[in-house]
């Protein structure tokens, strides 16, 4: 139970996935003044150090972050996430990686909240460590699903959820499919996003027959692999549910994912894809 460590993958291809989306959809939720909760059932450490010997074992890295940080062609649209990941490195080497907490918080306003969940804790301490003195913030050693309970709805009615697990358990595609059914039972008009690893075509299509036949409507699935297939080398592709995308933010979710496919992949290998899982 929790052997999953972050830092062994930290800005590797699916973070820069679920970062660089990430990004969008808290910048597409600052459209509107009203400001929102940001809610991260499994947060991490928050902030990882890329020469760590766990991140350089295979320095998944050099296959994310570093390939796409200093691309003069880069769209607008990954410029938020970017900046996340340059203030992090305020003197311009890669020697640092943000989670998904700090990328959230380089964006967020003064009257906006975050609520960090993480279960392992010396990573929930990092966390704690990072955020103390940010009222904004508040970090809690538990277990992400009890977060939903906890935390939705929030009182501002509008907020981001993100569910990352770590999927280092038994039967953990259920027990996210049910957290994401469950946030969305809570707070049905949140904007709700879920993570998942390509790991094998008969999971995830269990996954999204279990999403659709929740009655969930409005649910967007976007995909990225840089393999063909699940080999030794690591994982092909991983993707994102997201419940209510914010207006604009599936347009511009696949003109990141056509940029970043070759970027990430500049063998060719794998493919990106945008569609609708569950139609409004
Ligand atoms: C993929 S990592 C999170 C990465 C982070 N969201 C980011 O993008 O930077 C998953 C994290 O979930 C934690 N974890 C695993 N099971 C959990 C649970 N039931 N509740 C809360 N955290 C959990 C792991 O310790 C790990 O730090």
């Amino acid at each position: 139970m929790l052997a999953y460590r972050h830092l062994f993958h930290a800005g590797g291809y699916a973070d820069v996935f679920k970062h660089a989306l990430l990004a969008q959809l808290v910048l597409c939720l600052k459209a509107k003044v009203k400001p929102f909760l940001y809610l991260d059932t499994h947060a991490g450490a928050g902030l990882y150090d890329l020469a760590h010997p766990w991140a350089r074992k295979n320095r998944e890295y050099l296959g994310g972050i570093a390939r796409i940080r200093e691309r003069a062609d880069a769209p607008p649209a990954l410029a938020p996430y970017l900046h996340a990941v340059h203030t992090a490195n305020p003197d311009g080497r890669l020697r640092r990686y943000p989670g998904s907490p700090l990328i959230v918080r380089a964006l967020i306003r003064g009257n906006d909240r975050m609520a960090l969940t993480e279960l392992n804790r010396t990573d929930c301490e990092s966390l704690a460590a990072l955020f103390s003195g940010d009222r904004r913030v508040q970090v809690r050693l538990m277990d992400g699903f009890d977060a939903l309970k906890a935390f939705l709805p929030p009182r501002e009615r509008r907020g981001l959820v993100l569910i990352d697990s770590s999927f280092d358990r038994a039967r953990e595609f259920d027990r996210v499919k049910r957290a994401f059914a469950q946030a969305h039972r809570r707070f049905a008009t949140g904007v709700h996003a879920l993570w998942y690893p390509h790991i094998g075509e008969p999971v995830i299509a269990a996954l999204e027959r279990g999403i659709a036949a929740t009655g969930m409507r409005k649910v967007l699935q976007l995909d990225l692999a840089v393999r063909a297939r699940h080999t030794g080398a690591g994982l092909a592709g991983c993707g994102m549910l997201i419940a209510n995308p914010p207006f604009g933010f599936e347009a511009t979710a696949r003109s990141l994912l056509q940029w970043l496919w070759p970027a990430l992949s500049p063998e060719g290998e794998g493919s990106w894809r945008a569609r609708w899982l569950v139609p409004e």
